[in-house]
C-alpha cells in the first residue's frame, strides 16, 4: 500500500526521503509528497503521480532541513490527487503520513469539524493531523498527543507526526500497518520497509503492534499499548543495498523473471541432507509439529494463493495428508470447521498482507496445532507472530507482479511435502528421489530461460487480443490460474483461468479464431485428458499455445504453437512451467506499452483489507 519515510538527522534529509520513496514506490504510487522542517519552518510538497514528478519539483522547489517525512500513495479514500496526497496537516504546524485505513474516520471527521477543523481533503488520514492538534492543547508533549490521539483511531495505521514547534522529533505509531525504525550515528529514521534505510543503515527495529516511538537524532523510546516503555530488539539487516537496481534490465519484473535460479538456489541452500530436507530449516520444534499434524488448512492470496492451491496437491498426493486452501479475505469472515491436529499454514511474500495477517490472528483462537508461515521478509508481521517460518529468500522483489517470490513460495512447499511426508508414509526412496529433483530445479529453470526469445516471438499474437483462456489439469490448474492473472496484471488483457475438464461446462462457448489458448500440458497423469480438452478447443477453431515437454508430443501446426519446455520431474512441473507463463506476459505487456513494474491501480503489499 502506501509507503512512509521519515528522518531525524543534522544533514538535510530531503535526498534521503525522496531515495527512500524511490524504493518504497512498488507499495503504491498514485502521488507523492514531503514535509521538511527547518528552523521552525515547515515546507510541504506534494505532486500527483510518481516519485520521479516530486522529486523533480524539488529541484525546482527545494527544501531543506534536518527533520522530515515523506509518502507515496496508493489511494483508499479520496481520488488520486495532490489535494489528497500526504502529509496532511493541521493548524500550519503538524504535518501526518499514514498507511492503513482510519474506519472511524467520518465520526471524527464531524467531531473536529464542530470544534472549528477545517478539512482540505478527502481521506482519512486528516483526522489523525487534526485530532493531534485538538491533543496538544491537553496534552504536556507531542508524545503525549500522538498517545491519546492513537487511543481514538479505529482501523489500521502506521503513521508518522512531526510539529513545526518542535522541531527535533517525530513520533511514530503503529497497529496493523508495518513500520521499521532505522537507527543511524546521530540520526535515525523510520519506513514501512526496511528496503527504504538501507541506504543509510543496516539496523533496524521492528515495532510491534500497538507500539508508540519518539525519535530523535540520540534516541528512540517505544511504549507500548500501556504506555509503559519498551526495549525491543535491534536486528541487523543483510538485505542486499543492490536489489533496488535493475542492473542491465529494462524493467524489475524481467530482472526478477530471470533472477529464479539464483533464488531458488538460496531457498535451498543448507535446507536438503542427502536425501531429504532438514526439518530444522521451519524453525524449532517444527519435527515435533509434523509429526503429530493430521492436516494442513493454508491460506493466502492473489498469487500466493496459487503457491498454496499447488501445495494442496502436493501435500495431498506426495505427503498423504489431507489440505485445504483458502482465500484468506474469505477465511477470515467465516465460520469455519477446523479438523483436528491441523496446521495453519499462511503464505505471503511481504508478510504483511491485512487479510491474511488477520486470518493468522483468527485461527489462534480457533485451535489450531500451530502455525507455519512461508515468506519473503524477514522481520514481518507475519513472521513474528507465526509459531514457525520458513524464509524464502528470494529477495527483494520490486515488481509488483510476482514472480521469484512465487517460485521460491512453491519451493518452500515442496520442501514441507518432504517434512510433514516422511511422518506420514513418504518412503525412504520416494524422499531420495524428490529431494534429487529438488536439487536439480535451478538448472532446470536456468534451461526454461533460454526459451525467453522464442516466447518474446509469440507475443506479437495477444497485442490485439482482448481476452485469453488458460488451461491446466491437477496441479498445473493453479499455474493457470497464475499465468492468467500475471496477464491481466501487466498487459490489462482480461485472461481467465479454467480446470481443462470444466472447459465443456461453459468456457466452450467463447472459443473462436479470436480467442488465444495457453495450455500447460507437461507429460503426467493427466496429460491424455489434456489432450482431449485440448481437441476440443481445436475443433471450435481456437488458437492454441501449447507449453509441453518433447515426451508429451505435440506438434505445432496451423491451429497449434508448441513451445517445448525442458523435461522436468512431474512433481517440479509447476514451477518450471511457470516461467513461461511470466515471460509471455511480460513481452506482451512491452508490445502493450503498459507500466510493467507498476501496473495501473495495484500495490505490492496490501496492507488494508
Ligand atoms: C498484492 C500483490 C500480489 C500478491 C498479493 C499478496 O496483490 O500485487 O503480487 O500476490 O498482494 O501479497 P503477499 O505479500 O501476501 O504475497
Amino acid at each position: 500500500m502506501c509507503g512512509i519515510v521519515g528522518a531525524v538527522a543534522q544533514r538535510d534529509v530531503a535526498e534521503i526521503l525522496v531515495e527512500g520513496l524511490r524504493r518504497l514506490e512498488y507499495r503504491g504510487y498514485d502521488s507523492a509528497g514531503v514535509a521538511v522542517l527547518d528552523n521552525n519552518n515547515l515546507q510541504r510538497v506534494r505532486r500527483l503521480g510518481k516519485v520521479a514528478e516530486l522529486a523533480e519539483a524539488l529541484t525546482r522547489e527545494p527544501v531543506s532541513g534536518g527533520t522530515g517525512i515523506a509518502h507515496t500513495r496508493w489511494a483508499t479514500h479520496g481520488e488520486p490527487s495532490e489535494r489528497n496526497a500526504h502529509p496532511h496537516m493541521s493548524a500550519e504546524h503538524i504535518a501526518v503520513v499514514h498507511n492503513g485505513i482510519i474506519e472511524n474516520h467520518v465520526s471524527l471527521k464531524t467531531a473536529l469539524e464542530a470544534k472549528g477543523h477545517a478539512f482540505s481533503s478527502d481521506t482519512d488520514t486528516e483526522v489523525i493531523a487534526h485530532l493531534v492538534v485538538e491533543e496538544l492543547k491537553n496534552a504536556s508533549s507531542l508524545l503525549h498527543a500522538v498517545q491519546n490521539t492513537v487511543k481514538q483511531l479505529k482501523g489500521a495505521y502506521g503513521t508518522v507526526i512531526i510539529d513545526k514547534n518542535d522541531p527535533e522529533r517525530m513520533i511514530v505509531a503503529r497497529s496493523g500497518s508495518p513500520l521499521v525504525v532505522g537507527l543511524g550515528i546521530g540520526e535515525n529514521f523510520v519506513a514501512s520497509d526496511q528496503l527504504a534505510l538501507l541506504p543509510v543503515t543496516r539496523r533496524f527495529i521492528y515495532l510491534e503492534e500497538g507500539d508508540v516511538a519518539e525519535i530523535t537524532r540520540r534516541s528512540v523510546d517505544i511504549f507500548n499499548t500501556l504506555g509503559e516503555k519498551i526495549v525491543r530488539e535491534i536486528h541487523e539487516s543483510s538485505a542486499n543495498y543492490d536489489a533496488a537496481d535493475k542492473g542491465p534490465y529494462r524493467h524489475f519484473m524481467l530482472k526478477e523473471t530471470f533472477e529464479q535460479p539464483e533464488s531458488v538456489t538460496s531457498t535451498l541452500e543448507g535446507r536438503l541432507g542427502e536425501h531429504t530436507v532438514l526439518e530444522e530449516t521451519f524453525g524449532n520444534g517444527a519435527a515435533t509439529l509434523f509429526h503429530q499434524v493430521q492436516h494442513v488448512q493454508i491460506v493466502a492470496c492473489g498469487t500466493s494463493y496459487h503457491a498454496g492451491m499447488v501445495a494442496r496437491y502436493w501435500l495431498e498426493t506426495y505427503a498423504g495428508i489431507s489440505c485445504n486452501v483458502e482465500i484468506a479475505s474469505e477465511f477470515r469472515y467465516r465460520k469455519s470447521f477446523v479438523q483436528p491436529n491441523s496446521l495453519l499454514v499462511s503464505i505471503s511474500q511481504s508478510g504483511e498482507t491485512a487479510d491474511t495477517l488477520a486470518a493468522l490472528r483468527l485461527a489462534k483462537d480457533l485451535g489450531y496445532l500451530g502455525s507455519l508461515t512461508i515468506c519473503n521478509v524477514a522481520g514481518s508481521s507475519l513472521v513474528r507472530e507465526s509459531d514457525l517460518a520458513f524464509m524464502t529468500r528470494a529477495g527483494a522483489e520490486i515488481g509488483v507482479a510476482s514472480t521469484k517470490a512465487f517460485t521460491t513460495q512453491l519451493v518452500g512447499f515442496a520442501m514441507l511435502t518432504l517434512a510433514i511426508g516422511k511422518h506420514h508414509g513418504l518412503t525412504l526412496d520416494k524422499q531420495k528421489e524428490l529431494t534429487a529433483a529438488l536439487k536439480s530445479l535451478p538448472r532446470k529453470l536456468e534451461e526454461t530461460l533460454e526459451l525467453a526469445k522464442s516466447i518474446e516471438g509469440l507475443a506479437e499474437d495477444f497485442a490485439d487480443k482482448h481476452h485469453a483462456l488458460f488451461l491446466g489439469r491437477g496441479d498445473q490448474y493453479p499455474i493457470a490460474m497464475e499465468g492468467a492473472l500475471k496477464l491481466k496484471e501487466i498487459s490489462y488483457i482480461h485472461a481467465e483461468a479454467y480446470a481443462a475438464g470444466e472447459l465443456k461446462h461453459g468456457p466452450l462457448a467463447l472459443i473462436d479464431a479470436e480467442m488465444p489458448i495457453i495450455v500447460v500440458a507437461p507429460n503426467n497423469d493427466l496429460l491424455e485428458k489434456l489432450k482431449s480438452n485440448v481437441e476440443e478447443v481445436r475443433a471450435r477453431g481456437g488458437q492454441l499455445y501449447v507449453f509441453a515437454d518433447a515426451a508429451s508430443q505435440f506438434k505445432s501446426d496451423d491451429t497449434m504453437k508448441v513451445i517445448q519446455i525442458p523435461d522436468v520431474h512431474p512433481w517440479l512441473a509447476p514451477i518450471v512451467y511457470t516461467l513461461p507463463l511470466q515471460l509471455l506476459s511480460y513481452y506482451v505487456a512491452i508490445i502493450k506499452g503498459t507500466d510493467v513494474d507498476q501496473p495501473r491501480n495495484l500495490a505490492k503489499s496490501v496492507t488494508v483489507e
